[in-house]
């Protein structure tokens, strides 16, 4: 390196301080290959307005484009025509994961690494529903795969079960940058495809873990300190119903330790429910 550089770059203990700090802050993801100076852009003159680009004529799809188009241009309505359009045409599992791939009305697309679909056995008797992908479940593509999912492996082994014998997914497959919350556009638009895989895998009971998914999947307005531990009936779009239960999301639970006791008063009722259905 120059001796002029050499009095501008950071040094490399010095750059991974700075990192952290941003990791911290909450920023873990880059959107653009070079930074803006926002205060110094809104600070400049505002510009004279150029007349809109006439958009270049439709360019054959690759799958860079797919990712690199801003999906969120999609109207809203558009977007959620699609989605149930999309969602109502997969037959099988594996349909509806190409018919998401596919999908560019959900703007969350763009920022996410991968499509995180599921994981588990497909058509087992339990479905856990959590909110979205964290950054772990990003990197790798399988829903709660993180210190929350690892938690939820010891939920699973403390009623003999694992994940071979459950079937795992998220209202919305896209990770939301820095984790924050899915909007409500977002988790809408993303609902037809969730219900089509609920539906798919047809289990005998459902598990919502945390306020977000139990809101948007059985409707309750409650938060979930009040909705979790009672069964309740999820609506499938045929009409039929299958037994649910709300839960404390491990997330949650890692970071509010006295949480576990009603944690496990749940899980037990959900042992109980399966031992009845292996009596039936
Ligand atoms: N939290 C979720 O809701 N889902 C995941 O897959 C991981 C963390």
């Amino acid at each position: 390196m120059g001796s002029s550089n050499r009095s501008t770059s950071l040094t490399a203990a010095a750059a991974a301080e700075t990192l952290r700090w941003w990791i911290e802050a909450g920023v873990d993801l880059a959107l653009d290959e070079s930074p803006h100076d926002r205060f110094a852009e809104s600070a400049a003159p505002a510009p004279r307005r150029a007349p809109p680009p006439v958009p270049p004529p439709a360019a054959p799809t690759m799958s860079y484009e797919t990712r690199a188009a801003p999906a969120a241009a999609v109207a809203p309505d558009d977007a959620a025509r699609s989605a149930r359009e999309r969602a109502a045409a997969a037959a099988t599992l594996d349909d509806l994961r190409a018919e998401l791939e596919r999908f560019d009305g959900c703007g969350l697309k763009a920022t996410a690494t991968q499509l995180v679909f599921a994981d588990g056995a497909p058509g087992a008797r339990i479905m856990f529903v959590g909110e979205a992908p964290g950054g772990d479940e990003d990197r790798i593509g399988r829903p709660f795969v993180g210190r929350a999912g690892q938690l939820l492996d010891r939920m699973l082994a403390a009623i003999a079960l694992d994940r071979a014998q459950v079937y795992i997914a998220n209202v919305v497959p896209w990770r939301p940058p820095g984790n924050r919350t899915p909007t409500p556009q977002e988790t809408a638009v993303c609902l037809p495809f969730i219900r089509r895989q609920i539906a798919l895998s047809a289990p005998r009971l459902l598990v919502c873990l945390g306020g977000s998914a139990t809101q948007t999947l059985l409707g309750v307005k409650e938060g979930i300190t009040r909705a979790r531990g009672v069964w309740r009936e999820y609506q499938a779009d045929d009409g039929a119903t299958i037994p649910a239960l709300a839960m404390f999301h491990p997330a949650y639970l890692l970071r509010t330790p006295a949480a576990k006791r009603q944690a496990w008063a749940d899980l037990r009722k959900l042992r109980q429910a399966l031992d009845a259905l292996d009596r039936a």
